[in-house]
């Protein structure tokens, strides 16, 4: 094991040149928890149970326990990749087109997470069947979701790019989490109510346990990051609850997941009525902006958005039209909220509209040809998503043979 006792000569130099005092400081009464390790493969685990027993730390599930500061300080020098890989997860559904809004709110938000990260984006389509989906085109979607993905700057060598269905593991635990979420629990999440209005001819269970399947996607991979949309919030904050509860009850079993909602994260609006928030599957083709609508489809639109009728181009809470293409212009400029106001004073809305169709239109446009490149090579796409499922997998399965056995089911 060259990885191991090259790791553990060093270490031991170090511990050999520590002072003599300082090597066996006062003992802490209770163990301390050093270092979590995870998403590591098993010679490294080997190595680091090894080298626990030789350093007298107490190696447990996946956490590193010791009595000696000096020897986990030294452990955390010696071994600086360990613990700081953090698991981000996300997913977008294949259903629809996917909108600006999914891009700004969301997607963009994805390529944040440099390499340090172990990055997991999904292609919800369980989800997606909680409405009716039209299955030929619940079969296209998915590439096109992982196209956009990828597009979008997500590179396949280093991101975990798979399709949901693929890792039945997410259903099997999202009816374990079922057990673990209350009635009540569910019955408040707003998106859950939204949608049964909206679909009232088809509130199916499905519908209302989305969330717990969610907070399966999430916490069996480990995920301590979940980069998403300022809408999902209330999910999130269920999953953290749930991971939680069964943690009350198992013992560590879940990393308890953060959101990340960045401070670039927007909320972006219908151009048709600015104060609902942009849908894909808006029934006007001119409240919604695509990411791959062509650039004079995209300018019309913007010409055609809803504004008010002062001619003052200023952000404000009661001016959500123009707020709303602000933000837009914003997004694809990185201008502030002063310079985007200052630059149009005095300006009337039409050439407003326009400059931002324009810089809407410019930005998508290398995510749109770098698309249409993707998608005419769909022999690559089932290629990416057939190893992303396989890496997904093997994670995947390591959180479900704990799940089991805390549980209780039969091997
Ligand atoms: N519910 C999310 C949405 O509608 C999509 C989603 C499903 C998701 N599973 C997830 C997002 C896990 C983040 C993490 O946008």
């Amino acid at each position: 094991m060259p990885f191991f006792s090259h790791f553990c000569r060093q270490l031991q130099n170090k511990v050999a040149a520590a002072p003599k005092e300082n090597r066996f400081p006062a003992l802490d009464k209770r163990k301390v928890r050093v270092i979590m390790i995870k998403n590591e493969n098993t010679a490294k685990r080997r190595s680091y149970a090894a080298f626990a027993e030789i350093f007298h730390f107490v190696f447990v599930e996946n956490h590193l326990f010791s009595q000696k500061p000096l020897y986990f300080e030294l452990f955390k020098e010696t071994f600086p990749m360990i613990g700081d890989m953090k698991t981000v997860l996300s997913g977008v559904q294949p259903s629809g087109n996917l909108t600006i809004g999914n891009y700004l709110g969301a997607i963009r938000n994805f390529t944040a997470f440099p390499d340090e990260y172990k990055r997991f984006y999904c292609v919800v389509d369980l989800h997606a069947i909680t409405v009716r989906q039209v299955p030929a085109e619940l079969r296209r979607r998915p590439y096109e979701t992982l196209a956009l993905y990828m597009a979008c700057g997500l590179d396949e060598t280093k991101n975990t790019l798979f399709v949901q269905s693929h890792v039945p593991a997410h259903a099997e635990l999202g009816w374990i989490l079922d057990c673990y979420t209350m009635f009540g629990e569910l019955s408040r999440m707003t998106q859950f109510k939204d949608k049964s209005s909206k679909h009232s001819e088809n509130v199916n269970a499905g519908l209302f346990t989305y969330p717990t399947l969610m907070a399966s996607d999430i916490l069996l991979y480990q995920t301590d990051v979940v980069p998403v949309g300022i809408d999902q919030k209330q999910h999130l904050e269920l999953a953290r609850n749930i991971a939680e509860r069964f943690n009350q009850v198992y013992g560590d079993t879940f990393t308890v997941p953060d959101g990340y909602i960045s401070k670039d994260t927007m909320k972006i609006m219908s151009l048709a009525e600015p104060t609902a928030k942009m849908s894909k599957s808006d029934p006007n083709p001119n409240a919604v902006v695509y990411i791959l609508d062509s650039k004079d489809d995209i300018i019309r639109k913007f010409k055609k958005a809803v504004t008010d009728s002062e001619a003052e181009v200023r952000f404000s809470e009661d001016k959500p039209g123009v707020s709303n293409l602000i933000t837009i212009y914003r997004a694809f400029t990185g201008k502030s909220v002063e310079e985007v106001e200052a630059e149009f004073r005095g300006c009337g809305y039409g050439d407003f509209k326009l400059a931002v169709g324009e810089a809407c239109a410019d930005g998508l446009a290398p995510v749109r040809d770098e698309f249409a490149r993707l998608m005419a090579d769909k022999a690559h796409l089932e290629a990416v998503m057939k190893a992303g499922a396989d890496e997904a997998a093997y994670y995947a399965r390591k959180t479900m043979s704990k799940v089991r056995r805390k549980i209780g089911f039969v091997n």
